[in-house]
């Protein structure tokens, strides 16, 4: 698919950009309390958006640092750099996700890890796929079985009780709870059954729009906190290998 082959190309080229700044220092700035940005997110973010303008000068552009730009059911939902927090701290759990929707609707996504050098992807109806390798969700049914992962907005310290009693719930409940620090590649991991579930609330649509389609792909379910209908615009995400799926809704039942 033309827009999947240029979504990767995309993921691969920013991830280069992340790459040369790795290992370097970092020039982080604040864009609120714990809120970073460092030059990686802005360069990554630049070239992706030059390149789209290039190629497709008249879709629409949704980035996280530069905000949206409209006129077209096609539109490009860029996240330069999802774990810019670990990133800063040169904790190897970071990546560019790129996702574009026509019409409403999520057709295909790429998510890259340059540090380990896995490219994420997948297209609507097409399968999910790591490297090349086609992905599977895994096949745990029981939330007792299972290793969940979760992630933490900007804004936890206003809602400290409601974030700590879903992870209570989940760390009572479940085997084990993970919090990577970037959602897009949480989506990734529950695609290729790292891990079995994740929850978060407060993402944005850039964090979700391409492991969304991935996760979907491998064989899971994506849903918001009721089990309902998930958006990208919404606040929240419940993603699963869909066998623990209606668990995981239960264990958020009274937080939403
Ligand atoms: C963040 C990461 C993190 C999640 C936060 C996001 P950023 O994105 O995805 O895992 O918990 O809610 O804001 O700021 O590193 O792109
Ligand atoms: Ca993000
Ligand atoms: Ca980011």
């Amino acid at each position: 698919m033309e827009y999947l082959d240029f979504a990767i190309e995309l993921a691969r080229e920013a991830g280069g950009v992340l790459k040369h700044y790795m290992r370097r220092e970092k020039h982080v700035e604040l864009k609120g309390r714990a809120n970073l940005v460092t030059v990686a997110d802005k360069e990554s973010e630049a070239l992706v958006i030059r390149r789209i303008r290039e190629r497709y000068p008249d879709h629409a552009i949704l980035a996280e640092e530069s905000g949206a730009s409209s006129g077209s059911e096609s539109k490009w939902i860029i996240d330069p750099l999802d774990g810019t927090t670990n990133f800063a701290h040169q904790y190897p759990f970071f990546c560019v996700s790129i996702g574009f929707e026509q019409a409403g609707q999520l057709v295909c996504g790429a998510v890259y890890d340059p540090w380990r050098d896995e490219m994420f992807s997948a297209a609507r109806g097409e399968g999910a796929f790591v490297n090349g390798e086609r992905m599977q969700v895994s096949d745990a049914d029981r939330l007792g079985n299972a290793l969940i992962m979760t992630g933490f907005s900007y804004g936890v310290r206003d809602k400290m009780d409601i974030a700590l009693g879903q992870f209570r719930a989940f760390l009572f409940e479940s085997q084990g709870v993970r919090r990577g620090g970037s959602a897009a590649l949480d989506l990734c991991y529950a695609a290729l059954g790292r891990v079995d579930g994740f929850w978060e609330m407060d993402l944005h649509p850039w964090d979700t729009a391409a492991g969304v389609v991935i996760l979907e792909e491998a064989g899971g379910r994506v849903t918001d906190f009721s089990g309902g209908k998930f958006s990208v615009y919404g606040k929240q995400i419940i993603a699963s290998n869909g066998k623990i799926h209606d668990e995981m809704v239960a264990v958020l039942k009274e937080f939403s």
